[in-house]
């Protein structure tokens, strides 16, 4: 597998695909084939240019067709929101898909899963979704911790992003500003988020041997305590500000039920910095706490700034676990493959 190298597509640019886009560039295992943008300053682009590197020779076109004419092994899919028939036509022309925009899970995207899984065999690929959450943080990382364990009794896998630091796109999506009763009411992410982290909840559970019985799920909110202006995205100016008293903090919790019991519970603290009350913890990381014989804690999270605050790496880690996942995945057998089938995934030309 080292001596191969993988043409590979990288479909959008984002903070996630650049990353992607980075690692491609520079890692010799792969040879950059296209780059699918759609901002219409892209468009004409070498693919260094995007990314701050030497030049490619490779243009970013926002030509679909010509995408998928190409000839390639693997397409890091990474567009703000996912297009399963775009997915199934990358897949039927051969090439192995690993998206980070899902979809994830095959519990409650049956037909979609049905789709992929056709145009796989058609196009004798594979498709993988992945990324830091839903993804690593959420199944590979706490299933392996077990292995350090006697008995597990309950696992839980907490996110915490400080996300006036870390501006994302989805700050007003997600209902921040909003009024905190109105919220409870009417939560903006539980209807359809929960699923997206299902397919890592059932991995966890059959990891171990067992059937999730239910999920449930819980919000509580926090306040600003004076207004906060924020943006939608590093190095953007201000585009908002989340008035005193509005929602400044969310806490989600959902649990997956096992015998009557919480077997495996993701909690996601989303802050806007200091001024909220209650105060959560804003040092921005993923933190995996595992009760049971002997009990087990992780954090991962990146070195602190010269400031002594940690960066949240969520997103880049997702374009890097895409990435690292693709020779894996090139190799696998034809369908959707789950971090269960890849097994230990052995990333090539890391060491350079
Ligand atoms: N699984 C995980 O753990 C995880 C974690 C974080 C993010 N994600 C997912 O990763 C994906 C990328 O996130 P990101 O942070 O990189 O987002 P982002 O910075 O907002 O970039 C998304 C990119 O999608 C393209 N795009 C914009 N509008 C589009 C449209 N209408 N149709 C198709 N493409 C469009 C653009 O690419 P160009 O600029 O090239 O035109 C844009 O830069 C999202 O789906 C996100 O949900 C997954």
């Amino acid at each position: 597998m080292s001596r191969k190298t993988y043409r590979v597509i990288q479909w959008a640019t984002g903070v996630v695909g650049k990353t992607a886009l980075r690692h491609f560039i520079e890692n010799p295992a792969f040879e950059l084939a296209g780059v699918l943008v759609t901002h219409p300053q892209k468009i004409g682009l070498d693919a260094g240019d995007i990314v701050g590197l030497p030049k490619t020779g490779v243009l970013a076109t926002d030509d679909v067709e010509q995408i998928i004419s190409l000839q390639a092994d693997c397409v890091l899919f990474a567009p703000i929101v996912t297009n399963v028939d775009q997915i199934c036509r990358l897949l039927r022309s051969g090439k192995n898909v690993a998206s980070v925009a899902g979809p994830f899970s095959p519990q409650h995207h049956a037909e979609h899963f049905a789709r992929i899984e056709a145009a796989c065999r058609e196009g004798n690929s594979s498709y993988h979704a992945c990324g830091i959450h839903p993804g690593f943080s959420g199944d590979i990382l706490p299933l392996t911790l077990t292995r350090l364990m006697n008995r597990v009794d309950h696992i839980q896998i907490y996110e915490f992003i400080d996300k006036l630091r870390n501006p994302m796109i989805y700050t007003e999506v997600m209902g921040f500003g909003r009024d905190p009763d109105a919220l409870l009411a009417k939560p903006s992410r539980s209807p359809e988020a929960p699923f997206a982290f299902r397919q890592s909840m059932e991995m966890v559970a059959q990891g171990l041997g067992k059937t999730i019985e239910k999920v449930t799920t819980q919000l509580e909110v926090a306040t600003a305590t004076e207004d906060i202006p924020y943006s939608l995205g590093i190095g953007l100016p201000v585009s908002g500000t989340i008035r005193k008293g509005t929602v400044a903090g969310q806490h989600y919790e959902w649990t997956a039920w096992v015998d009557d019991k919480p077997l495996i519970t993701y909690h996601f603290y989303w802050t806007m910095g200091e001024h909220v009350a209650p105060r959560w913890d804003i040092d921005s990381r993923y933190q995996v706490v595992i009760d049971g014989d002997p009990p087990i804690e992780v954090r991962l999270m990146s070195k602190p700034d010269s400031d002594g605050v940690r960066p949240f790496l969520g997103l880049p880690w997702t374009g890097l676990l895409g990435a690292t996942a693709l020779p894996a995945l090139c190799e696998a057998r034809p369908g959707v493959v789950t971090h269960l089938d890849l097994g230990v995934v052995q990333p090539v030309g890391l060491v350079r």
